[in-house]
């Protein structure tokens, strides 16, 4: 594998697993990756932290950047929110993302 892309690790809501190459110079979020492994993720404000369709929970121990205030207030109205809640739209791919797992959170959340 190329230095440019990374893997994440996503879990749907079924409980399986996917396994994703991302390049890492297209500046994508991890909701535009997950909706183009054609995972359920509606996305409907299309990545502004308006709808938390994308709302994940975060696995492994990578530091992300924290949430800007955007992302705080819509995890404040997402249902099943927990310490590790994260809206997909918000995490932006980079080489330090590589090994990322994530898990979908339940639909309407
Ligand atoms: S796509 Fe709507 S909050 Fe992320």
């Amino acid at each position: 594998m190329e230095n440019s892309e990374i893997v994440v690790f996503v879990t749907d809501r079924e409980g399986s697993e996917h396994t994703i190459e991302v390049p890492v110079d297209m500046n994508l979020n991890l909701m535009e990756v997950m909706k183009g492994s054609d995972l359920d993720v509606k996305a409907t404000c299309g990545g502004m932290a308006l709808c938390s369709t994308c709302h994940v929970y975060v696995l492994s121990t990578h530091s992300l950047p924290e949430p800007t205030d955007a992302e705080e207030d819509m995890l404040d109205q997402a249902f099943d929110v927990e310490d590790n809640s994260r809206l997909g739209c918000q995490i932006k791919i980079s080489a330090e993302l590589n090994g990322l797992k994530v898990k979908l959170a339940p639909e309407g959340a």
